[in-house]
């Protein structure tokens, strides 16, 4: 699997950066195009970089609908091949809001669904979806006791008034490596550890890596214990990756606590273990 988009680079990388996230994943099954990064511009450079014809690829999969996971889809879409099957949650056409100050602004999807429907096949579900084999969607996370990946300014419409953003799009991949699973994340809106409950309990083997976007931007210090502690008790937890927007704080702290399990940053570019 390699980081195509993340907001860093390494220092002197050809690869280009931005607030985003996009990952490759391979097997031998196939080629699976996880989020698409803010902008075609430096989607389609990574990719070129890494020798990668977006016609080659053969599913694409949406963590949700903001503009950092799918701004690089419009300029995607005319490299892949027509029909190719696109994995999301249907509640990815939803308009999402972000209102820091002043007018909320949209930050949801910028393609209709028509458009993208001329150009993909949609499989849009709440339930998980194999993608290839082995490759899976989470499915909605429906179970949410622990603190969500949220952020105070997101919203979305409900009727005519815009309320907090739910995130019902939020979705992660799973990948069967062997006998445990790989989790990766695009911006973990739903949380980090809701997402993980909802792995054990829908997928057999044991977590042996997360990757990805784990949102704990806005995490508390009691909060970031508490899911050091969690990770610190998943027996089968080799890896993980955090990207995108973990935050340098917990990644300070996942890197306290869990030692060399914690591997990062993980810029575009990083190709990383299953
Ligand atoms: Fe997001
Ligand atoms: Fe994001």
């Amino acid at each position: 699997m390699i980081c195509v988009v993340d907001d860093a680079v390494q220092r002197s990388s050809q690869f280009w950066g931005e607030h985003g996230v996009a990952f490759l994943i391979e097997t031998e099954a196939g080629r699976v195009l996880f989020d698409t990064g803010q902008s075609g511009t430096v989607l389609l450079h990574n990719l070129e970089l890494l020798e990668v014809d977006p016609a080659t690829i053969d599913a694409l999969a949406i963590s949700h609908a903001h503009y950092d996971h799918t701004g690089g889809l419009s300029a995607l879409l005319e490299h892949v091949r027509a029909g190719t099957p696109l994995y999301a949650n249907p509640d990815l056409f939803r308009e999402r809001f972000s209102r820091r100050e002043g007018k909320p602004q949209n930050v949801g999807l910028s393609m209709t669904r028509e458009a993208l429907a001329a150009r993909v096949t949609l499989y849009l579900n709440a339930a998980p979806q194999e993608i290839l084999p082995g490759v899976w969607t989470t499915g909605e996370i429906t179970e949410r006791p622990e603190p969500e990946g949220s952020s105070d300014y997101h919203l979305m419409h409900e009727g005519h008034a815009l309320v907090t953003d739910v995130y019902g799009d939020d979705m992660a991949l799973v990948l069967e490596s062997g006998e445990r699973l790989v989790v990766v994340c695009g911006c973990c809106h739903a949380g980090l550890l809701n997402t993980l409950a909802h792995v054990e309990r829908a997928f057999e083997p044991p977590i042996g890596v997360i990757a990805g976007g784990l949102h704990l931007t806005s995490a508390s210090a009691r909060d970031l214990q508490h899911i050091t502690d969690v990770l610190s008790g998943m027996p089968a937890l080799e890896r993980v990756y955090p990207n995108h927007c973990t935050g340098e704080a917990a990644f300070v702290a996942l890197t306290q606590i869990l030692g060399p399990h914690v591997v990062g940053p993980c810029p575009a570019g990083t190709i990383l273990e299953p």
